[in-house]
């Protein structure tokens, strides 16, 4: 066997035959699922809506993921790997850029100036700033996909830059991600030497040392002048988060209309500002929601929140309640609760608390609508993956496709602010067990970070 023989041997044992054949025949089923839409399905019109044409159906948005997961990994397996090490290490740069131009609000300004290019010149007269600085920051993140030099020194948006064009809550939510990270970033190394020789009591997290021991939600309501303004940006950012997420899908994923009858009542603990409602009252106006949320979070409900129609239509209620204590006695028996993004927010003990008390409250179904992380193992075929006969839920412990890039971020993100985390699916089974509940089915979100609806019930209902 010649060298140049043989090397071709050990690419093939490495797995790139079989990742290109996966991306063709992703590709095949990817066509082949957009040919067979339905038009007037749910999906599809929020798709076109979001300007996501990948995800108007579970099918495409399936595929889609095998696409993106076989892709990143080619891309790996043909970089040098002291390249991808370099990158990696360097990547807070890309941070920095992201920090200084979306502060600077470029997308908006090339949107609004010429979305098919700005010169460099005017660019930065527009916004302010130094034009050869400016230049390179843009360039880094065009290497991303981010923004592109359409001609020398032409500046323009792609479709990922432009996503942040007039759009400030899903700013606030890029916001959220850079600036209380940043505020954490230096407290990591003392956060891991302290947990790792077990000093008692050991720290929260490493944005709690930053802030002098108060717990993430306490310091952005506080007076502390670094806070001024956070608590406001952080409700903006969840509703900006629920685009990022892909949530207004959230009526096809999971069909809440369907799934509970009249005069139901789904108690939404830690709300926020009720865009679960907001969403999901149009689809199923036969429902009744409780927000429940810290005082703060209630008041700015009531000034500025998602649902004013439905809270005059009596259909949203927003009330005061901290998850850590016992349900109110006129919510207990029989009620949906659901818990959106808050159990990352926790390590697995108050997790466990607030699901406690939930269950105290004997609900008839408890909806937990989070990140699951499957791990993508080498031997494991995820585009053997089948969805159940209705195309939706998985099979229990089946592993979805999934890119881990954003997904595990954000377990760091929990761990860096709160000292929470995102959980396996195992784990989210221990979890749940510990508070008597069962799982069941699961939903895939289709267009989120590696969001699912995973519907439990009280372990007693379950046998
Ligand atoms: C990550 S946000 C999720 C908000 C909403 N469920 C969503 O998905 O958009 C967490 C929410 O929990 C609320 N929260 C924090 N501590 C709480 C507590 N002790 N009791 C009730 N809600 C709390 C926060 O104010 C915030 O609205």
């Amino acid at each position: 066997m010649s060298p140049v023989s043989e090397n071709k041997a050990s690419v093939i044992d490495t797995g790139f035959t079989e990742l290109l054949q996966t991306i063709e025949q992703s590709a095949a089923a990817l066509r082949i699922a957009a040919q067979t839409q339905q038009s007037d399905d749910i999906g599809a019109s929020i798709a076109a809506q979001m300007g996501l044409p990948f995800h108007a159906n579970a099918e495409m948005a399936r595929q889609a993921a095998i696409l993106r997961l076989a892709s990143e990994r080619l891309t790996q397996l043909v970089t040098p790997p002291r390249h991808v090490l370099f990158e990696a290490a360097g990547s807070f740069y890309a941070t920095l850029c992201m920090k200084i131009l979306v502060k600077a609000d470029v997308a908006s300004v090339i949107e609004d100036t010429n979305a098919s290019g700005v010169a460099a010149g005017d660019l930065a007269k527009k916004v302010g700033m130094d034009k050869e600085l400016m230049s390179r920051l843009l360039r880094h993140l065009a290497s991303k996909g981010i923004f592109q030099e359409v001609s020398p020194g032409v500046w323009a948006n792609t479709a990922n830059s432009r996503a942040m064009a007039h759009a400030p809550e899903f700013v606030a939510h890029l916001d959220l991600v850079m600036y209380e990270g940043s505020l954490a970033l230096p407290y990591w190394p003392q956060f891991m030497d302290a947990r790792s020789s077990g000093i008692a009591p050991a720290p929260l997290s490493p944005f709690a040392m930053y802030a002098a021991n108060q717990p993430f939600y306490q310091w952005i309501h506080s007076s502390a002048p670094a806070a001024l303004g956070r608590g406001a940006n952080f409700n903006a950012a969840m509703k900006g988060m629920a685009r990022t997420e892909g949530v207004p899908f959230l009526p096809a994923d999971y069909p809440f209309g369907a799934k509970f009858p009249a005069g139901t009542t789904v108690v939404d603990v830690g709300g926020g500002l009720g865009s679960l409602p907001a969403l999901v009252l149009p689809a199923a106006p036969h429902l009744k929601f409780v927000v429940q949320d810290l005082d703060a979070v209630v008041k700015e409900a009531a000034a500025r929140g998602a649902c004013g129609e439905w809270v005059a239509k009596g259909l949203v209620e927003f009330v005061v309640h901290d998850c850590f204590s016992p349900q109110p006695e006129r919510l207990c028996g029989g009620n949906v609760f659901v818990l959106k993004a808050i159990l990352h927010n926790y390590p697995d003990s108050k997790a466990s608390e607030i699901l406690t008390h939930i269950r105290a409250a004997n609900p008839s179904k408890l909806l937990i609508i989070d990140r699951v992380i499957f791990p993508q193992f080498p031997a494991h075929a995820a585009a053997e993956h089948q969805p159940d006969s209705d195309g939706t839920t998985l099979r229990d412990g089946a592993a979805p496709a999934q890119s881990l890039v954003v997904p595990t971020m954000y377990d760091l993100i929990m761990a860096a602010l709160h000292g929470g985390r995102e959980r396996l699916f195992p784990e989210w089974t221990a979890l749940l067990e510990t508070a008597g509940f069962s799982v069941g089915a699961i939903y895939p979100m289709r267009a989120s970070t590696g969001q699912f609806v995973v519907e439990c019930v009280p372990a007693e209902l379950a046998r």
